[in-house]
């Protein structure tokens, strides 16, 4: 199999438990750890599914983040090169270009601006608590909780005004949708590029003490740049912590034990916290690279400019690197590095942030309301099963 035919086998996309990856990504680990599959855009291409191939991956540069994204449906020709990513999408860049952005954000991404950030996060957390307690009934925790607190923060940190929130989320909805269609995509695209745009202007002529007047006023980006490393920002940004602060609660609320372990012992959340990134994984189809030439990998032969995807959901379950039962949630696990965040050079530029958000989001959810359950049959509960970052669509809680 050179990975230019269609394989038999295609990408595992159909999960059996709300918090595992599909099972064949244990066969697949075992039996055949690089994989040749077809991709779920009917493209053919190779899937690594053990830890250590994963990182592998993900720090050789002869892999390359320029990429075609995930759609279902796509209809891409097979010999079609990869587009190139738009102005700005540094995550889809290789060095140096990649290495320019990367220095530039990591200069405004400051440990010390993110620990100045904790209380600021801490009492957005007390307001739609606040506000949820006051409320009658039940109440969806995504509207309510999960997706406010990241969107609130993020915009705090861009200097986004949080009123557009319901333009930008259902922008950033659609782009992370893997069945959305090319028009419905272009259409997303350019509203969130008009959107960015108003708001470098507007940061040009009055700039305040965030992260994009602090972009804007270092003269290292054109505007195009900045459109795209803001919507970037901005996607990034709340989309994964959203999910994760919603699927985090819906499981812990499943495994009652580990939930009242955390309660018996707050100095646990740090480890929770990263229990439940590797656990939950909601990156859930993985992150794809291209292989810039051809090589081998684990004495497969990948041809240049096939898609290989680093499934870092199933490197996250690996036996390997998680002694024990990798498939348990255990909060008591013996700490070892995960892939939730990526690994390399790419490696989430937001992660120091989203650990304080969920932190603070999970911590005080359970001590507010220490009777919290689910609303309804957890049967009933819509997943993410659509969409690029895997999570609950709806989270109907009450207490
Ligand atoms: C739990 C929440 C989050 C998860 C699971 C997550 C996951 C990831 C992963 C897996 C990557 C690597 C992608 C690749 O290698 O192609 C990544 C990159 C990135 N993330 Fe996150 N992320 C989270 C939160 C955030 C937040 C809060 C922000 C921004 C404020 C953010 C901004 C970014 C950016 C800008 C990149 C691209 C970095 C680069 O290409 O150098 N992420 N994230």
């Amino acid at each position: 199999m050179t990975g230019t035919e269609p394989a038999a086998r295609t990408q595992p996309m159909a999960r059996t438990c709300p918090f595992d990856p599909p099972p064949e990504y244990r066969t697949l680990r075992e039996e055949e750890p690089v994989a040749s599959v077809t991709l779920p855009d009917g493209l053919p291409g190779w899937l690594v599914t053990r830890y250590e191939d994963v990182r592998a991956v993900l720090s050789d540069p002869r892999f390359s983040s320029r990429r075609r994204q995930i759609r279902i449906g796509g209809d891409v020709p097979k010999d079609a090169p990869v587009p190139p990513p738009a102005p700005g999408m540094f995550i889809m860049t290789d060095p140096p270009e990649h290495t320019r952005f990367r220095r530039l954000l990591t200069g405004q991404f400051t440990v010390r601006r993110m620990q100045q950030l904790a209380p600021a996060v801490e009492q957005i957390v007390a307001e739609r608590l606040a506000a949820m307690a006051g409320a009658e009934g039940p109440v969806d925790l995504v509207q309510s909780f999960a997706l406010p607190i990241p969107s609130l923060v993020i915009c705090e940190l861009l200097g986004v005004p949080y009123s557009d929130r319901e333009e930008f989320q259902r922008n950033s909805a659609m782009l992370l949708r893997i069945d959305a269609g090319p028009e419905e995509v272009q259409q997303a695209q350019q509203a969130m590029n008009r959107f960015m745009h108003r708001l470098v202007l507007a940061k040009r002529a009055e700039p305040g003490d965030d992260i994009l007047s602090g972009l804007v006023s270092s003269g290292g980006l054109t505007d195009e740049e900045l459109v795209g490393v803001g919507g970037l920002l901005l996607i990034a940004g709340h989309e994964t912590t959203a999910n994760m602060i919603a699927l985090s609660t819906l499981c812990l609320l499943r495994n009652p034990d580990q939930l009242d372990a955390l309660r018996a012992d707050p100095s646990l959340m740090d480890a929770a916290v990263e229990e439940l990134l590797r656990y939950l994984s909601v990156i859930q189809f993985g992150i794809r690279r291209t292989a810039a030439e051809d090589l081998e990998l684990n004495g497969q032969q990948i041809k240049a400019g096939t898609t290989v995807v680093a499934a870092i959901q199933s490197g996250n379950r690996d036996v390997a690197q998680f002694p024990g039962d990798p498939d348990r949630l255990d909060l008591h696990r013996t700490y070892r590095p995960h892939l939730a965040f990526g690994h390399g050079i790419h490696q989430c530029l937001g992660q120091q942030l989203a650990r304080v958000e969920l932190k603070a989001a999970l911590t005080a959810l359970f001590d507010r309301f220490p009777t919290l359950r689910l609303a309804v049959p957890v049967e009933e509960i819509p997943m993410r099963d659509d969409m690029v970052v895997y999570g609950v669509h709806e989270l109907p809680v009450t207490w």
